[in-house]
């Protein structure tokens, strides 16, 4: 009985900090991203007791093209990270959720950083063999072919956004890539990841589909329609919809 009354006591508080959480998103949302990602959000909200709802864009870069200067408003290092910045990583997850990729121990997984000072404030990552994770939980997933790269888990630390450190990363890691032979690069932004789509489209990147993905509560299939553009990613020739099983 004493616990159910704490419970009880308990529950206003729980809502009063999901309510500011809420409202944090949306104003935030408001601000960078515009009105009809906030519509978006609203509707992803809306549906998500019945499932999981997102709209990808998948964008390709020809490496063979001109990479465009970017003026990073900081002082900011971009390196290949070593193993001490890869501890430093792992501590920030567990400390300040920082997006680890899943398969980030796998040798063809190569990890940039962006240090001011010691501090380290982006990390990015291309993934040079293995697949592209149009989903990962449940995972839906296209194979690399030869040539080809991955460029994926780009992160900004909230006090250092808005000062082109993501574009500064992202063009480093586009040097890269065509120095060590790649000729093609993927990459997959949320269609209302204004912040993100930023970055990539002024580093040259194309939009080549918009995909949808709704993953049920309890999935046994997710539904994917390709809106538009690029139909043979899911191996269906020139279907639009398609039912994966997972
Ligand atoms: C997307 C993300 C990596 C961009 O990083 P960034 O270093 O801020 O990128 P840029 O400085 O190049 O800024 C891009 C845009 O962010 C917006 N922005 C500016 N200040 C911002 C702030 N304080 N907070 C959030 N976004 C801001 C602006 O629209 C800016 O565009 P502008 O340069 O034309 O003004 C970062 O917002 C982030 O880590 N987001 C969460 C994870 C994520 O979405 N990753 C991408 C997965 S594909």
């Amino acid at each position: 009985m004493p616990g159910v009354f704490s419970r009880v006591m308990r529950f206003p508080a729980r809502l009063l900090r999901r309510v500011r959480r809420r409202s944090r998103e949306v104003v935030s949302t408001l601000r960078y991203r515009g009105f009809w990602p906030l519509l978006w959000y609203l509707a992803k909200s809306f549906l998500s007791p019945l499932g999981q709802l997102s709209l990808v864009n998948l964008y390709e870069r020809d490496l063979a093209e001109p990479v465009p200067d970017v003026h990073p408003k900081v002082d900011v290092a971009v390196t290949v990270a070593d193993g001490a910045d890869i501890k430093e990583l792992l501590t920030l997850a567990r400390t300040q959720g920082w997006p680890i990729p899943r398969h980030a121990e796998e040798p063809w997984e190569r990890c940039f950083v962006a240090k001011i000072g010691h501090e380290i404030v982006h990390s990015g990552w291309i993934r040079e063999g293995g697949s592209i994770d149009f989903l990962v939980d449940p995972p839906i997933e296209r194979a690399l072919g030869s040539g080809e790269a991955y460029f994926h888990t780009a992160y900004t630390s909230r006090t250092w956004r808005g000062k082109m450190i993501h574009s500064a990363v992202a063009r480093e890691k586009l040097l890269y890539a065509r120095k060590v032979g790649f000729r093609k690069a993927y990459s997959l932004v949320g269609a209302d990841n204004i912040q993100s789509r930023k970055a990539v489209e002024r580093l040259g990147w194309h939009a080549t589909a918009r995909i949808l993905f709704f993953v049920g509560r309890r999935p046994r299939y997710t539904f994917v329609w390709v809106v538009n553009g690029r139909l043979n990613m899911f191996g269906g020739g020139r279907r639009r919809v398609h039912l994966v099983r997972v």
